[in-house]
């Protein structure tokens, strides 16, 4: 019996279950401390009016024998993929229904996208979302690192030698809360054409984006149809964290070696994937709806607006920092080693953030501080870290 051995090369845990077995560990002995995390991205706000009324209805369908579904469409039902297109043509951006595969949330595809591919190299940002890079160990692909930085801003742009046939970005960027504008998005896109690299686009916090200059998808981008693919999420959009729901776009103008990769990944999804529950589906439907935008907007302009508390709370104490303000992540220089910081936080003001070093290596000496929380979380958190500084 031959195992992927792969899996030796990972870190022992993922991230995020490291931390929530520290924090579960302090509570333990610390059990009249009132713990507020602002560290995974997981969003607080309940659902809204109109998911709910469509998630309701949907129920009720399920439940009488006339309107009663069993399996769906693998690649999603036609209604959610059409309001998908119609919110991409208001970015300018001209999808057909059958480049839009709906998913379980960006998470699965960033790795499922890997059964495309050969071996080969992954190009990806350090610090980034932990997915990526796991998901290219697990594959025993050789991985090229990009170097984000200060001098950067975080946002890393292709430099001469090591590259990779796939390239990931994220924007606005999970951890760093950093977000590329139109010309540095054209760079990368000229820069895959130029390589026959695929860009793998995260878009899962798009809905951030206040800047109207800003780019909210890579399509939005001359020539990136031809070298890109998108995934997206309605978990931080939508607080669909626990509902799963999200959607990969595959054009048809990607090609390999003249190979369409749409074809290969609908083959793909209906040997493997059996679709999103229908309820799920009507209910993210509802996301796009005139009332389902304005709830939507309402909740994230909350978020944005805890961010904003968090960035004024960080500066007044001196910290250098970036993101927050399109993203709902604030990423800061904290000073120290960054492990040190989440247990100086953890143990001196019950606050849990993310060491920065979680997501890489450039990630040591900084820490990323999430808005998804209650107002008076955030508030109660800056003054108790305002107190130990
Ligand atoms: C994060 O905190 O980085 C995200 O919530 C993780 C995710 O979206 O899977």
């Amino acid at each position: 019996m031959q195992i992927n051995e792969n899996f030796l090369n990972l870190e022992q845990s993922y991230l995020f279950s490291t931390i929530a077995k520290k924090v579960n560990e302090f509570s333990a002995n610390h059990q009249d401390a009132k713990i507020i995390k602002l560290g995974i991205g997981d969003v607080t706000l309940p659902l809204t009016k109109s998911v709910i009324n469509a998630m309701t209805e949907a129920v009720l369908e399920m439940g009488n024998e006339n309107t009663f579904r069993g399996y769906g469409p693998e690649q999603g039902y036609e209604f959610l993929k059409i309001a998908i297109k119609d919110y991409y043509s208001n970015k300018s951006v001209n999808l057909v229904a059958d480049e839009i595969f709906v998913n379980d949330g960006a998470k699965s595809d960033l790795g499922n996208i890997l059964d495309l591919f050969g071996p080969g190299t992954s190009l990806i940002p350090n610090p980034v979302y932990p997915a990526y890079l796991d998901t290219n160990i697990m594959a025993g692909r050789k991985i090229n690192f990009l170097d984000g930085n200060e001098s950067n801003n975080f946002l890393p742009m292709p430099e001469d030698g090591d590259g990779g046939d796939l390239i990931y970005l994220c924007s606005p960027n999970n951890p760093t809360g950093a977000t590329y504008n139109r010309d540095q998005l054209k760079v990368w896109v000229d820069y895959a054409t130029k390589n026959n690299s695929i860009i793998l686009f995260d878009s899962a916090y798009e809905c951030f984006v206040r800047d109207a200059n800003l780019p909210t998808s890579i399509y939005e981008i001359e020539g990136a149809k031809s070298c890109a693919i998108e995934f997206c999420s309605f978990s931080k959009t939508a607080g669909f964290t626990g509902t799963r729901c999200g959607y990969t776009v595959v054009p048809h103008e990607l090609l390999v070696n003249n190979i369409g990769l749409n074809k290969f990944w609908l083959r793909r999804q209906t040997t493997k994937f059996n679709g999103v529950p229908y309820i799920v589906q009507k209910a993210a439907t509802a996301i796009f709806s005139k009332e389902g935008q304005e709830e939507v907007k309402a909740n994230i302009d909350y978020y944005l607006e805890n961010a904003q508390i968090i960035r004024k709370g960080f500066s007044e104490l001196g910290f250098w920092l970036v993101g927050g303000d399109n993203s709902p992540y604030i990423w800061l220089k904290c000073g120290m080693d960054s492990w040190a910081f989440f247990d100086k936080l953890l143990n001196e003001a019950y606050v849990v953030g993310t060491p920065g070093v979680g997501f890489g290596t450039n990630g040591e000496g900084y820490f990323r501080i999430s808005a998804f929380a209650n107002r008076a979380n955030v508030l109660e958190a800056i003054s108790r870290i305002k107190a130990i500084f």
